[in-house]
């Protein structure tokens, strides 16, 4: 087995920018998304793994800065490449690309047999490379809009805010699938290339993918002399940094402008609505009713201490309230300034019994005790 001659498609510059972009995009995803799905089953179990939405929130910011510092370098390293050693626009979309990926489409569809011959960049990896590109400004510009809410209504109508975080949401979704349907098809499964991770790619690879390429690489125009190099470089500083720090203060600003919308308003607070002082004494239990004789009720078995008990306040020798004392037997025959009270043998028409029925004399009898009564009246009112 012979040597296998490789290329160097990513220099170490380019693949640190890769993964920058790797890790900052995937935190980006994760802790966006859950926001986006908040109240789902596993976007709550992501938010309670990261330790609370506040969390959540401030890593996405995190992450968002650092990709846009990322942007910034990016600027700058492409600048370098094409001003100083004025490299070939390779991730530009030119009008042949149209056909390439006609081509492509066809070849895809096995309506063509031969792959169409591509360069640095295939149709597949420019439009992926825009879409990031594109995506990163509408997610900068949208998250800028949430960021500063404020700020953005001092120049917009209302309606932009929420407009900008269901573009933020729904630009997030599709970044998203692009890299799980098209990056993952284009780079882990049609074959593995790993070149963006180790730098290289075999001359296999590279015929297979950017035959185009390979003739370049090969026919490579001679080295610039380092004075021409030196001049171009002090200019391209001189005007990239400038740009960088007028950038770097965009984030600055884009980051402190308002608090408005990284304060989280605090959770509602529980209070105690209904709270006894002191703890409420358990109801007195009532006193149980004194059992009552069960024999037959006569005056003296029971009737005179029950009413001399219930009546004896206001019906008595001295105060005889209506006339009437209840105090003694005599009294209670001869009853009161309605005449008598009680019809030996007819408690119905006995007035002590009809006045206690109707329920709201002054001093009442409870339904036991009239009960009682009634069964000594029907008894003819023995004394004994
Ligand atoms: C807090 C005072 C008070 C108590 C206790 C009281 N009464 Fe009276 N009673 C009155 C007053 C006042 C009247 C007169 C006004 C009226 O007829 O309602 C009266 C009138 C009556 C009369 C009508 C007398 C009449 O000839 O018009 C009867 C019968 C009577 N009471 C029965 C009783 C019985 C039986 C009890 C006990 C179970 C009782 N009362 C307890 C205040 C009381």
């Amino acid at each position: 087995m012979g040597e296998v001659r490789k290329y160097l498609r990513f220099p170490l510059s380019y693949r640190l920018e890769h993964g920058v972009l790797m890790l900052s995009f995937t935190v980006l995803a994760i802790t966006g998304l859950v926001q986006k799905y908040a109240g789902t089953g596993i976007a709550e179990g992501i938010v309670a793994l990261m330790g609370g939405i506040e969390r959540v929130r401030i890593t996405h910011r995190v992450a968002a800065i650092v990709l846009m510092i990322e942007t910034v370098y990016h600027v700058g390293a492409v600048g370098y490449r094409l001003f100083v050693h004025r490299a070939r626009p390779t991730i530009l979309l030119t009008l042949d690309d149209g056909r390439i990926a006609l081509q492509m489409l066809l070849y895809n569809l096995g309506l063509r047999k031969e792959r169409p011959l591509q360069g640095r960049y295939t149709v597949e990896e420019k439009i992926e490379y825009w879409a990031v590109v594109w995506g990163t400004l509408i997610m900068a510009v949208t998250g800028f809009m949430m960021w500063n809410p404020i700020a953005t209504t001092r120049l917009l109508p209302g309606e932009f805010v929420p407009a900008a975080k269901a573009a933020h949401g729904n630009e997030a979704l599709l970044a998203v699938l692009a890299i799980l349907v098209w990056h993952v098809y284009h780079v882990h499964l049609r074959h593995f290339n790993k070149s963006i991770f180790t730098g290289y790619l075999t001359e296999e690879e590279m015929r297979e993918e950017h035959p185009l390429e390979l003739t370049t690489v090969e026919t490579r125009a001679a080295v610039e002399s380092p004075r021409v190099l030196a001049r171009r470089r002090w200019a391209f500083f001189s005007i990239y940094g400038t740009l960088a720090a007028a950038m770097l203060v965009g984030i600055y600003l884009f980051v402190t402008f308002e608090e408005t919308a990284i304060t989280t308003v605090p959770p509602p607070e529980q209070v105690v609505i209904y709270a006894p002082l002191t703890p409420t004494p358990l109801p007195t239990p009532l006193p149980t009713p004194t059992p009552l004789p069960q024999v037959a009720a006569s005056w003296k078995g029971g009737v005179a201490v029950l009413l001399q008990e219930r009546c004896g306040n206001c019906h008595n020798s001295t105060a005889r309230l209506g006339g009437l004392d209840l105090s003694s037997y005599e009294g209670v025959l001869v009853g009161g300034a309605s005449g008598p009270v009680i019809v030996p043998g007819d408690p119905a028409a006995s007035l002590l019994v009809v006045r206690q029925a109707a329920g709201d004399h002054p001093g009442q009898l409870s339904g036991e005790e009239l009960a009682l009564i009634r069964q000594w009246i029907q008894a003819g009112a023995p004394e004994q």
